[in-house]
């Protein structure tokens, strides 16, 4: 089934956030800290104010008033704690020091700048080798379950002095950015005086819907999120930011509907990063290839204002039995704006590191990666304790083998070339953990023969209106052209949140269930016989509201998703330049819901992992604070020509432990070890093993 979406997307039909068209609208233009620590010593906005088309400008001197909300994951989170304008203090380049509406976006971008700043500044902390690390305090409050990564099992340096063979490497990634094709933009607009509606992209409607009522103390019925479409997020549009809290209280101030868009600037220093990373990874293994010990300690940054941890070793005890773990998290705090979530935070560098150490272990024992792999796959969950619901992970493996022709690698580096240039193959593991929250779902079946489905989930491009509409049409026979689906509205029924892989898990069993409860209540079995009733009886709707959660299944089974991807790289030594040519993926996700939506996300994993593996890192200046790249032009990231075919393949079978549907989460699984597997293969190109990412072409010459 094609995409439901589709046709909006490419005639630009779909509105997104800043489309919205609001009469009376006027333009907010964000003024930004010129320095990365220190304090305002005098702010002077009087030629501002003056200046033509100008309606108001705060600063933290006049700042427009928000409450402290709870704070907490799974009630009220904003992405940085410290309030927008609370205080004099500046803790990183390009933090909002003022916000200036005008009725025109050019005069409010033209009078920002006429905001003089004065500080007393302090030298900043923007390199990791100047930060200090301490063991990472946990996130969130105490209901957020996103663990430390801090694990020990056995005694870990003691297996691996014990071990016949051993590695031990260190691996970094760099400072990413999201860079989503949609800026971050917000409308907000106060009707009545205190009704709220906000146009905003968010991967959580309700969510937000909560957080914006607390922020301004108002019962969550008078606040409306609405987000029918997103383009781009990654983890980085499921909360509010500080420009979104700052335009809502501004707006509401004003009493005026207030738009804000973000530069691709801002963007940078104010809506959240993927921190670097510095990983650890000794392994030791029995000459036969069996681990002994795993140790993984990871190192990442966060910012004064907030804790966030990019949680590297959460992955590391999924992965391999070993008799002998130690897993260790690290945090040091920089002059960086908060970094966040961003595509399979944790899952994503964890296995950069862990499937290059294994792949170093692999040449070290002079066996197959893959059969090094199939040799210690774990059955069980060591952290958690529990078996996996599915594991075809080694089906993974050897389909993907097969499909690459893997058998017919040769066994030396340097040993492939072609056309003068050196070729080379990597493998690499993936893995997710499945997800799955609480989901209501309306359908309605309305006598003109359609059928309507509503819910406030939201598609964040990954498919959700086209398999909420294939899941009904399948349940309810009926063509799913004759099927409306509408979501991404906080009015409508909750149905959870575009994170963690898991709005499809959450939210088909609540439109199945809903699906057949309205047929129960037509005394039907599929939708076209309710139709003739309704036509014969005159009534204009039957309607079920149905709602889908998960039960005890978690006390007994983990559940995770599994992959593995194969790579063939060429390297042209004379310029150092290294391409990605051919790409098997392999994933094991439960059942799949649409082959098409699926396999996209796969695709877009690997292109975002590619992406990380060649060409994507955010510098700060060590000098000024300020992040060196800011826009799409100076934050590389791959074009089409760039990637290769991606063959995508799935294995397994429904997961009915852990839902009625058996589906497992898409979203997230694809770019992790993406990375792994391109310096895998460069290393059997070239003989050279690289452990910083990107591998730009400085590290090849
Ligand atoms: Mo994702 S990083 O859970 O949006």
């Amino acid at each position: 089934m094609n995409r439901k979406d589709g046709r909006a997307k490419v005639t630009g039909t779909a509105t997104y956030a800043a489309e919205h068209q609001i009469p009376g609208l006027v333009h907010g233009y964000l003024v930004t800290a010129a320095i990365a620590h220190g304090q305002i010593t005098r702010i002077d906005s009087q030629e501002a104010v003056t200046a033509p088309g100008v309606i108001a400008v705060f600063t933290h001197e006049n700042a427009p008033p928000v409450l402290k909300p709870t704070n907490n994951f799974m009630t009220s989170k904003i992405y940085e704690a410290r309030l927008p304008l609370s205080d004099d203090q500046i803790y990183y380049a390009g933090q909002i020091v003022g916000l200036v509406v005008a009725d025109t976006f050019e005069r409010a971008r033209h009078a920002a700048h006429l905001v003089k700043v004065e500080y007393a500044s302090q030298t900043p902390i923007v390199e990791a080798n100047k930060a200090t690390f301490n063991e990472a305090p946990s996130m969130f409050g105490e209901s957020m379950k996103f663990e430390k990564g801090n694990f020990t099992s056995g005694d870990s340096s003691t297996g691996i002095a014990r071990a016949d063979r051993k590695i031990t490497a260190t691996y970094t990634t760099a400072t990413e950015l999201h860079a989503s094709m949609e800026p971050h933009a917000i409308i907000a607009h106060w009707q009545d005086g205190n009704n709220l509606t906000i146009y905003e992209p968010s991967q959580w409607v309700i969510g937000s819907q909560r957080t914006y009522a607390e922020l301004f103390g108002l019962p969550a019925e008078q606040v409306r999120i609405i987000t029918p479409f997103i383009g781009g997020a990654f983890g980085s549009k499921a909360f509010p930011w500080s420009h979104g809290i700052l335009c809502a209280a501004a707006a509401r101030q004003l009493q005026v509907p207030l738009k804000l868009v973000l530069s691709r600037q801002q963007m940078t220093a104010n809506t959240g990063h993927r921190s670097q990373t510095e990983q650890t990874i000794s392994l030791g293994a029995s000459a036969d290839g069996s681990l002994i010990a795993i140790e993984h300690t990871a190192k990442s940054c966060t910012s004064p204002v907030d804790i966030f941890t990019e949680p590297c070793t959460g992955i590391t005890s999924t992965m391999y039995a070993a008799p002998n773990l130690r897993t260790s998290q690290d945090l040091a705090v920089m002059n960086v704006g908060v970094p966040t979530f961003m595509r399979a935070p944790g899952e994503n560098p964890g296995l950069w590191a862990l499937e290059s150490a294994m792949d170093e272990l692999a040449w070290e024992l002079k066996i197959d990666p893959v059969e090094l792999r199939l040799k210690n796959e774990t059955q069980e969950h060591q952290r958690q304790g529990l078996p996996f619901s599915a594991k075809d992970f080694a089906e993974c493996l050897r389909v993907g083998a097969a499909q690459f022709g893997w058998e017919n690698r040769p066994k030396q580096v340097r040993s492939l070339t072609r056309d003068g240039k050196l070729i080379g193959w990597g493998m690499a593991a993936s893995t997710f953990p499945g997800l799955r929250s609480v989901a209501t779902v309306t359908v309605n079946l309305l006598a003109d023969g359609t059928a309507h489905i509503l819910t406030s989930a939201n598609d964040m491009g990954t498919g959700a209106y086209t398999i909420v509409a294939g899941t009904a049409g399948e349940t309810l026979g009926l063509p799913v052209e004759k099927i409306r689906v509408e979501l991404g509205d906080s009015l409508l029924p909750n149905g959870g949140m575009a994170g963690g892989s898991q709005m499809t898990a959450t939210l088909v069993p609540a439109v199945m269930a809903a699906c057949e409860e309205v047929l129960q209540t037509a005394q039907v079995t599929s939708a076209p016989e309710a139709f003739t009733k309704l036509s014969e009886s005159g009534e204009s709707v039957f309607t079920a509201t149905a709602s889908a959660a998960p039960g005890e299944e978690g006390k007994k089974w983990s559940f995770q998703s599994w992959g593995a991807h194969f790579c063939e790289v060429s390297v042209d030594e004379e310029i150092a330049r290294l391409r990605v040519t051919r790409w098997v993926s392999v994933m094991n996700i439960g059942r799949v819901m649409n082959a098409k939506t699926a396999a996209s996300q796969i695709r877009g994993g690997v292109i975002m992992g590619i992406g990380q593996a060649l060409m994507e890192e955010c510098h700060f200046d060590p000098n000024i604070g300020y992040p060196v790249v800011y826009d799409l032009a100076t934050y590389h990231y791959p074009s089409h020509a760039d990637i290769p075919r991606i063959e995508v393949t799935f294995v397994g079978e429904p997961d009915y432990k852990f839902n009625p549907v058996g589906v497992r989460g898409a979203g997230e699984i694809g770019i992790t070890g993406v990375s792994s597997a391109i310096a895998n293969a460069v290393y059997h190109a070239t003989g050279k093993r690289i452990r910083d990412l990107p591998i730009t072409p400085d590290k090849l010459l």
